[in-house]
């Protein structure tokens, strides 16, 4: 009999739930006897020991949940070996928790962040299984994580949705996608809603450069444009500080986000009225789409399959359309970055998108 305990943590997303699924019906289905145990609100629930019992009855019906069943919560990889406010040693009292519920291994799905912190795990001897989950698609070692296409969808149809009001009052727009450190689900979304500029945090943008584009849409007769920006978009002048010079910079910054300083600017140099919408956290709700249940079920019957076959201290990752084990000491600490470079960027320039650059 086997003792399994899942955990989500970071951010969440919609294909939690299905990815849980997928690991349980696997492991069910091998063995009628196996427990599962489901650690409350991520790591937190490890260090303070809040968990409870799963059955095969809690899997049922959750492959269209968004969220995920078990909580989650944000638990920086930078504070795991400093004491909490007790004084409590984190990464111990994680091992003590695994050990005193006898557990043969560790499911655990998130994020970059959460990645490290199953690598640090492994490190202090636990069995652990990772699964990528994140909106936005940026972990090392997987072309895809489950989260990603639905959030796509989401942010289209915002942009989908701003297309007509856009035309009707012959506006500006700015669409704000998540994404902080990285572009894919602004570059993704982007492009399927049909943007006509695309802001990203790997390509530092020209406020010259993003202007022309919009002035040269208005000399064609077009009566709207539409701006897709990344909400870690950053001005070519603020990407040649250092951080610290950023930060005092930005210390009297009075715009909420970037999009808005982005839409000041180009209403002072063109006159154009701007509007600015936020899809905010709405990207992480909801169903997941069709592809990331496929995606989700089989990156979480894989993981159960490589429990069953005693395989630990791997992140199950999406390759070339088969789904394969990547070591999480390779994972932890990298971010899977937009390459300006790449074969995505130069198509989306050959349709005539602008990234607020002068090439
Ligand atoms: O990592 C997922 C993500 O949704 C990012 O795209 C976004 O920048 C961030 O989380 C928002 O975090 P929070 O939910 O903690 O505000």
């Amino acid at each position: 009999m086997r003792r399994v305990a899942f955990l989500t943590s970071g951010g969440d997303c919609q294909a939690l739930n299905a990815t849980m699924r997928g690991v349980a019906k696997t492991l069910y289905n091998a063995d009628p006897d196996t427990e599962i145990i489901g650690i409350l609100d991520g790591y937190k629930g490890l260090m303070y020991e809040n968990y409870k019992k799963l059955t095969p009855e809690t899997f049922s019906g959750i492959l269209t949940q968004g969220g995920t069943i078990l909580g989650s919560s944000r638990q920086p990889f930078k504070n795991m070996r400093k004491p909490d406010a007790n004084g409590m040693d984190k990464v111990l009292a994680m091992v003590n928790t695994y050990k005193k519920l006898k557990l043969d291994c560790l499911v655990i799905l998130g994020g970059n962040g959460t990645q490290k912190t199953a690598n640090l795990l492994r490190e202090e001897g636990l069995n652990v299984v990772g699964l990528p989950k994140t909106i936005d698609n940026d972990i090392w070692g997987t072309d895809m994580t489950f989260g990603f296409q639905s959030a796509v969808n989401i942010a289209t149809n915002a942009i989908d949705c701003i297309h007509t009001t856009a035309y009707s009052h012959s506006r500006v727009f700015i669409v704000e996608v998540m994404g902080h450190k990285v572009g894919w689900l602004t570059l993704h979304a982007g492009i399927a809603g049909g943007a006509d500029v695309i802001l990203l945090p790997e390509i530092p943008y020209d406020i010259d450069a993003v202007v022309e584009a919009i002035e040269k849409r208005a000399k064609e007769g077009k009566r709207f444009s539409i701006l897709a920006v990344a909400e870690g978009a950053i001005s070519k002048e603020d990407a040649a500080l250092t951080k610290k010079e950023l930060k005092a910079k930005l210390k009297d910054n009075p715009y909420p986000s970037v999009s808005y300083k982005i839409g000041a600017e180009i209403e002072e140099r063109t006159g154009h009225e701007i509007r600015i919408t936020v899809p905010g956290h709405t990207q992480r709700g909801g169903s997941p789409c069709a592809y990331d249940r496929v995606i989700s079920s089989r990156l979480g019957a894989a993981a159960g399959e490589l429990i069953l076959q005693g395989k630990y201290g791997y992140m199950v990752g999406f390759r070339d359309n088969e789904i394969i084990p990547v070591p999480l000491e390779e994972v932890a600490g990298k971010l899977k970055m937009v390459d300006p470079d790449s074969s995505i960027i130069r198509e989306a320039k050959s349709l005539g998108i602008s990234f607020g650059t002068k090439d």
